[in-house]
């Protein structure tokens, strides 16, 4: 009995929040830093507002190891191309903290997004 205690705390203090039923209140959290944050000014989640919907972005990188550290960076820094001529200017005042949990999650993402043509919505 005490065991089963104990597997049943460890496995709940190992599983990512995101992992289960928690995930729409991870969304959610991560919906409001992104405001929080001023991503939505020119993001939405499935959407293309100036920049891509984050779904689309999610669907871009799904195979690529390596597009976490280096989207990080983009998003510090700002910069274009990857997604037509509309530009992300840095983001330097958002904590990297931040920006780590924000592309995190937003890699994980899936769906479709509503405007897929690269014609903005604004
Ligand atoms: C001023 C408008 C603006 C703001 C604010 C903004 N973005 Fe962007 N974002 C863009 C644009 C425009 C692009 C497309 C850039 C390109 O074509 O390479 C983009 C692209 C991206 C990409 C994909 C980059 C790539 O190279 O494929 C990610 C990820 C992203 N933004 C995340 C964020 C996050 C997280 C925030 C908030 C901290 C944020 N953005 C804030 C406009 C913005």
């Amino acid at each position: 009995m005490k065991i089963r205690l104990l597997c049943a705390t460890l496995a709940a203090a190992v599983t990512p929040a995101w992992a289960g039923g928690d995930a729409a209140a991870e969304r959610e959290a991560m919906i409001d830093l992104a405001w929080k944050r001023g991503c939505f000014n020119c993001h939405d989640v499935d959407k293309k507002v100036r920049g891509p919907a984050w779904v689309a972005v999610a669907e871009r990188y799904r195979d690529d190891p390596e597009a976490f550290e280096r989207l990080v960076v983009k998003v510090q820094q700002g910069g274009r191309g990857n997604w037509g001529d509309d530009y992300m200017s840095p983001n330097r005042r958002v904590p990297e903290a931040d920006i780590r949990k924000l592309v995190g999650w937003l890699l994980t993402l899936e769906g479709e997004a509503e405007v897929t043509d690269g014609e903005a919505a604004k």
